[in-house]
């Protein structure tokens, strides 16, 4: 079942938002050659709590970050260590949640690390695109199936793959809950979407092969053949007229 949000809970979904945007207004420009993304996900848990709010992941279903930190071959759900250090031309996401009185919001960026290559620079800017095509879709009206239909094509026609392990979601008092929305589909197919809606839409893309397998700590999801993977996400309401996105950074990225 699809919960629709009344205006307090999108509200609190807003400030949940806010809080989220801010970790990657703070933590992005730490993300630099030599930093452990244990340092990372330390500075991100500071940001989380000094608004108030908790770590959406940290011990979701035994998960034991407070955000997941996912370099190069590392689709997602990457865990912090201090071990995994920043290297010039790596490219790492962070992926962060926050729960603020009850609502959370989801949001994920990618970050290059000092110089990078001009297929990881390419990789990141396809990706944050593919979301942008799927989500400029977004009103009510539209079947779900359309935008992810339309994530999956811009991936496919900059020649990469789309994981099929993994999907955005429905979000609000819950981290998951329905819809779930992967980055492929039909035109036409799905749930129709309904002012209220709020959903997590985490365009997650490779640069090769699709296939992941997942590392002995339960969580890390790794490339196969360890090419380059990387993700965009955000939380957003369906409006009347269309959209708004919760989790943006107020500076200009
Ligand atoms: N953005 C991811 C998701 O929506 C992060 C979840 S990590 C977990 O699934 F640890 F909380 F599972
Ligand atoms: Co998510």
């Amino acid at each position: 079942m699809i919960s629709l949000k009344s205006s307090r809970e999108i509200s609190l979904m807003r400030k949940a938002g806010e809080v989220v945007a801010k970790v990657f207004t703070k933590v992005g420009p730490l993300c630099v050659p030599g930093i452990s993304t244990l340092q990372l996900a330390n500075k991100a848990e500071e940001v989380i709590r000094k608004e108030g709010a908790i770590p959406t992941f940290l011990n979701y279903n035994g998960y034991p970050g407070a955000i997941c930190i996912s370099v190069n071959d590392t689709l997602v759900h990457g865990i912090p260590s201090e071990k995994i250090i920043l290297k010039d031309g790596d490219i790492v996401s962070l992926d962060v949640g926050a729960t603020l009185d009850g609502y959370c919001a989801d949001a994920c960026r990618t970050y290059l690390v000092g110089i990078c290559k001009e297929n990881a620079k390419r990789l990141v800017k396809i990706t944050e695109e593919c979301f942008f095509k799927g989500v400029s879709l977004i009103k009510p009206g539209i079947h779900l199936g359309d935008v992810c239909h339309a994530i999956e094509t811009h991936a496919i026609k900059h020649g990469y793959s789309v994981p099929r392990e993994f999907t955005g979601h429905g979000i609000g008092s819950h981290l998951h809950e329905d819809p779930y929305i992967p980055n492929y589909g039909k035109e036409g197919s799905g749930p129709i979407l309904v002012e209220g809606m709020t959903l997590a839409i985490e365009p997650m893309i490779a640069e090769g092969k699709p296939q992941v397998r997942i590392l002995s700590d339960g969580w890390t999801a790794k490339m196969k053949d360890g090419k380059l993977s990387s993700h965009y996400e955000n939380t957003l309401v369906v409006t009347k007229e269309g959209y708004e996105i919760l989790t943006l950074e107020k500076e200009i990225k």
